[in-house]
């Protein structure tokens, strides 16, 4: 025992067995503290940290489980062993299921204990090592709190490492659910403007009369209701960090505005003409494609060069399945009272091979209800997943047989027709509902009304 010497609790109401004990553990090097009651027990669990602790399963009053069950709720780690009088063995293994490490009947001999002792300390040392190189393992695949281990997702830490030290502004764009917001975040709390705030305003969420006071303030009478006067958005985050949500849902006037904030670092509070100066690091998101947008004319073309100074776009779920397995881990440690719960191989299989296009919230909520529908079962199974995840049509790998008559075949005819086919079965499965069918086929709405139309059409 090369490390400093172990600190062992022992409890046992039968004084002279303790003391002897405790006796030849201390010519052993550990340092003992001995209690005679349960209770006793309890208040020196509270005090200190012991390493290891040894009780007698019967006490007076509070029994060994009891203490072991209490020091296990406090550390961990700590090493457990019950000592059983005759005919408590059934008792002692009940103690193990429970979270002691070994037992060990009396009448003993001291070396058995010293045997049982060491053993207990080296699996409790190899459990150490484990969760430590699993701790380096999670330290490699994240990133302030964004997980992944793909290449796409491995590169993009390292990029925002390297962003988040600078002040520029970054356009962060992805679909719906792909971390959008623990970037932004992320981003923030690794650069040198952590100690401030980190503001956030949802651009689609306030109404376009009331968006531009709250992102620049307003004085008291600027329009209806303004009774005094109010910090916006930009103030608020001076020193840190704004983080615009859904920026292409903006107006052409308020851009012109925000423009302006971005390129002087400067606007007036509504209703006022004094100008306040701010020292805000902007970070927007979109989910829209901002560069059609600017085609079409709906999004000015020079606040989108001013927002995309550094673009971050992240990758849908889709695309990087590699992540699933410590996503659906993550989550599970989120969501389950359970360590050990697991997922079987099957519903693995199923989680990897879908689709997903609410990405990673939407797996997150697959796994929250998982978690509830198994009911403390240790292991979740196909059954708990939602039903549109297990009746995806699974791993597409496999070539779908088709006829190819000897004088060849119109694709285009052909393609259409499994196309209808398919709409119509999502219509039928959901009693023609339109969304829920676009949904059921991962495409827009709009797209399957087209395609409605133009199957119509023929
Ligand atoms: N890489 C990731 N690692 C861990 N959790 C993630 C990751 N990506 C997303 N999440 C989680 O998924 C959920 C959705 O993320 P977030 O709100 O950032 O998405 P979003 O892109 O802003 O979505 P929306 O466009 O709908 O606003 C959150 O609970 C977030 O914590
Ligand atoms: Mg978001």
């Amino acid at each position: 025992m090369a490390d400093p010497a172990p600190h062992l609790l022992l409890v046992d109401d039968e004084a002279a067995l303790r003391q002897l004990t405790a006796e030849r553990l201390v010519e052993r090097g550990f340092e003992v503290v001995q209690a005679d009651s349960g209770e006793q027990a309890l208040e020196l669990i509270e005090q200190f940290a012991f390493d290891l602790l040894i009780t007698d399963l019967r006490l007076g009053g509070i029994d060994g489980t009891h203490v072991i069950n209490a020091a296990r709720a406090r550390y961990p780690a700590i090493v457990g062993i019950v000592i059983t009088g005759y005919g408590t063995v059934r008792d002692a293994v009940e103690a193990i299921k429970k979270g002691a490490s070994d037992f060990i009947a009396k009448p003993f001999h001291f070396d058995e204990l010293m045997h049982v002792v060491q053993k207990s300390m080296e699996q409790r040392q190899l459990r150490s090592e484990n969760a430590y190189l699993r701790s380096q393992l999670e330290e490699r695949y994240q990133f302030g709190g964004i997980l992944g281990r793909s290449r796409a997702m491995q590169s993009l830490f390292q990029v925002l490492e390297t962003v988040a030290r600078s002040a520029s502004t970054i356009l962060v764009t992805g679909e719906t659910g792909t971390g959008k917001e623990v970037v932004a975040k992320a981003i923030h709390h690794n650069s040198p403007r952590k100690a401030h705030r980190f503001v956030a305003l949802n651009c689609s969420a306030i109404p376009e009369t009331l968006l531009e006071a709250e992102l620049f303030g307003h004085v008291r009478g600027a329009f209806t209701g303004a009774v005094g006067t109010r910090q916006g958005r930009f103030e608020q985050a001076h020193k840190g960090t704004l983080f615009l949500d859904e920026v292409g849902t903006m107006s052409q006037g308020l851009q012109m505005k925000l423009l302006r904030a971005l390129q002087e670092r400067e606007f007036e509070r509504v209703g006022d003409n004094q100008t306040i100066k701010v020292d805000v690091r902007v970070i927007a998101a979109t989910n829209s494609e901002l560069p059609r947008m600017v085609a079409e004319g709906s999004f000015r073309e020079d606040l989108y060069y001013r927002l995309n100074v550094i673009p971050i776009t992240l990758p849908p779920l889709r695309e990087r399945r590699e992540d699933i397995p410590i996503l659906v881990k993550h989550f599970l440690d989120k969501f389950s009272a359970n360590a050990e719960t697991e997922v079987s191989q099957e519903a693995m299989r199923s989680l990897m091979a879908f689709a997903w296009p609410g990405n990673v919230r939407q797996l997150e909520n697959a796994v929250e209800r998982a978690v509830t529908l198994s009911g403390g079962r240790k292991n979740i199974e196909a059954v708990d997943l939602p039903p549109e995840v297990t009746s995806a049509p699974g791993v597409m790998t496999a070539t779908p047989f088709v006829e190819f008559p000897p004088a060849g075949i119109d694709m285009t005819e052909y393609l259409a027709s499994i196309e209808r086919d398919l709409m119509r079965e999502a219509l039928r499965r959901t009693n023609n509902n339109k969304n829920k069918a676009a949904e059921l086929l991962r495409i827009k709405r709009t797209t399957l009304v087209e395609k409605l139309k133009r199957q119509e059409g023929h």
